[in-house]
């Protein structure tokens, strides 16, 4: 059969919020045209986040129940840990309460003023975590992701050129170095097995520790799988393995490729670093064998972390966001290529060529789409990634991005036609668009809160 479906059946249903234009403009008006100051029953599709926003299965939910809710050494926590030690292969392994909490303790306890933590691109919270201890998050993507329309495998590799380097300056301030697979904030491009392997090669040289940012892991793994040569018939458990013996330690939302709706996981193998990280994290996240998690959640989790590398799962959700993306470029709408795992994002540049950085066409673009369908986007461009001097100078973003992403298992086929539909509609009357102009910020993560206004 051609037809990929939806290797599931639907037991329970939500009711979509259907709204009206008006309503939808007045919803946006009293949101300051901020698509985060919405609440989320006036939006129809929200394509905020892939984090924590999926569906849970049936074997989920059953699991639920069976949480063991013991302070220390609970039957939910071994469970837990056997299904990530057979997954990662790692000695050590911390339940957190999602990804950043991994992050923030592996930079507190690893990190220090005037330190390098090369990436081939860091998630915000991973910069974030890195900066607040006074070292440096540093972004060295591969050349091939500099031009976003090109046809282009494993994007998110990172620039083993500049990695190079930067070990040969540097090598006294690089207490680790990480990998995002797939890489987020450049466009959900995987990371080839290739590059992870002559990245830890370098890195191993003189003995830099490799962590892999594994949120997408397994949409990373079957990318490997489709695209690499000589994986094509390995299974997913297998490409995973292999990605996570190269390194030497992981960090870990399990609100992505977990499958869950809250959830994390720090695991290495080095015993100090163990050390140090338990001490930290029974200080802040919890007792190690629950680590800010409830019994159920643990339960959930391991489960969901099976379930994210079964093939059929992963061909489904692959030729979701290709539907999407494919018909988007057939119709003219210039996006980032070839289509990440977990999302599309529009060129939001391309799209509104009448407007400039200055002119925020990200919002510009998210607020058409909400006034449209009720679509909800997020902008990554320069009101997410630029940067405002004291004097209201605006640096701005190399890319003017929106994201489209994807709730694991929520959405069906005509949910994305009806996106399609109204990317379409709003592609048409494009140079409506208006310009808009910040009224109100904060000094940092402003895209969370800014005030908005158009012309
Ligand atoms: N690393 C990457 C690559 C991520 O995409 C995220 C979260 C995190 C770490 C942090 O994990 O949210 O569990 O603390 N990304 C979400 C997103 C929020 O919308 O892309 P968390």
């Amino acid at each position: 059969m051609r037809t990929i479906i939806e290797p599931f059946r639907i037991k329970m249903t939500e009711a979509l919020p259907i709204t009206t234009r008006e309503n939808r403009e007045e919803r946006l008006k009293a949101a300051h045209y901020n698509v985060f100051l919405l609440d989320a029953e006036d939006i129809t599709i929200d394509l905020l986040t892939d984090s924590g926003t999926g569906a849970m299965s049936d074997r989920q939910w059953a699991a639920l129940m069976m949480g063991d809710e013991s302070y220390a050494g609970s039957r939910s926590w071994r469970r837990f840990e056997k299904t990530i030690r057979n997954i990662t292969g790692f000695k050590h392994i911390f339940p957190t309460h999602q990804g950043r909490a991994a992050e923030r303790i592996l930079a507190a306890t690893r990190l220090k003023r005037g330190d390098i933590v090369p990436n081939n691109s860091h998630f915000d919270t991973t910069r974030a975590n890195i900066e607040y201890v006074g070292a440096t998050a540093l972004d060295l993507p591969s050349p091939k992701a500099g031009d976003i329309h090109a046809e282009t495998r494993f994007k998110g590799d990172i620039d083993l050129t500049a990695l190079e380097r930067v070990i040969a300056r540097e090598r006294k301030t690089i207490p680790f170095c990480m990998i995002t697979a797939t890489n987020n904030t450049g466009g959900g491009q995987p990371v080839s097995l290739g590059n992870i392997r002559a990245a830890k090669a370098l890195l191993a040289k003189q003995g830099i520790p490799l962590v892999l940012d594994a949120c997408r892991f397994a949409e990373n793994a079957y990318f490997i799988k489709l695209w690499e040569e000589g994986y094509a018939d390995h299974s997913l458990i297998d490409i995973a393995r292999e990605m996570f013996s190269l390194c030497d330690g992981a960090t870990m939302s399990a609100k992505k490729d977990g499958l869950a709706n809250i959830g994390g996981f720090f695991a290495c193998n080095d015993d100090r670093w163990a050390e140090d990280f338990r001490n930290l994290l029974i200080l802040t996240e919890g007792f190690p064998t629950y680590g800010g998690l409830a019994g159920r959640d643990l339960e959930a989790i391991a489960v969901g972390l099976e379930e994210a590398l079964e093939e059929e799962y992963q061909r489904y959700r692959h030729a979701t966001v290709e539907y999407l993306a494919s018909r988007l470029i057939t119709r003219g709408v210039p996006i980032v290529r070839p289509a990440g795992g977990h999302a599309v994002f529009i060129d939001a540049a391309g799209f509104c060529p009448h407007l400039s950085a200055k002119d925020f066409p990200g919002v510009g673009l998210t607020t058409a789409l909400y006034l449209e369908g009720g679509v909800r986007g997020v902008e990554l461009g320069s009101v997410m990634f630029g940067r405002c001097a004291e004097d209201g100078t605006e640096t701005p973003a190399p890319r003017e991005l929106v994201r489209l992403a994807f709730p694991r298992r929520v959405y069906t086929q005509s949910h994305f036609d009806y996106v399609i539909e109204a990317i379409e509609n709003v592609f048409r009357e494009r140079a409506a668009i208006p310009p808009f102009r910040i009224v109100r910020q904060a000094p940092f993560l402003r895209h969370f809160t800014a005030h908005f206004a158009p012309g």
